[in-house]
């Protein structure tokens, strides 16, 4: 094999790495929606269930005023929930569990 071909070869092998690395990049950025979803699920999970079980809250069809009212209930009961945290849920709930969301929803 010449010294060209094998040079050849590496340019080829570190082209093929970096389209690898690229598309590993560009899959992370793309998954913007998806994250609010699995992490609005990660907030229900850790600071829903403390008192009950989270088919409690997936059963649920509101819509965001209804969910608003129902997460500052459950935060003055004391779930353990920051404002951030807050915000995040109720984009997430209002979203995946309005009233014109599926049966059941799907998980992120
Ligand atoms: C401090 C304990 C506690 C935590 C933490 C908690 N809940 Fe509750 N939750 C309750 C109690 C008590 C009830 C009423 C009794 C029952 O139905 O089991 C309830 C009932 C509910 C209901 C039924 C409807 C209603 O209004 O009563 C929903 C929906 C709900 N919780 C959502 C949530 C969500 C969302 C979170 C996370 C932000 C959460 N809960 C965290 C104690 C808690």
């Amino acid at each position: 094999m010449s010294r060209l071909c094998l040079a050849g070869i590496r340019l080829a092998a570190l082209a093929v790495l970096g389209l690898i690395v690229f598309n590993a990049h560009a899959d992370e950025t793309g998954r913007g929606a998806a994250s609010t979803a699995q992490q609005g699920l990660a907030v229900v999970t850790a600071r829903c269930t403390l008192c009950h079980s989270d088919d409690l809250v997936r059963q649920q069809r509101l819509d965001r005023a209804a969910w608003t009212r129902v997460v500052d209930k459950m935060i003055k009961w004391g779930a353990p929930v920051s404002p951030e945290e807050r915000e995040l849920l109720l984009r997430y709930l209002a979203a995946s569990y309005s009233p014109t969301a599926d049966d059941p929803p799907p998980r992120p």
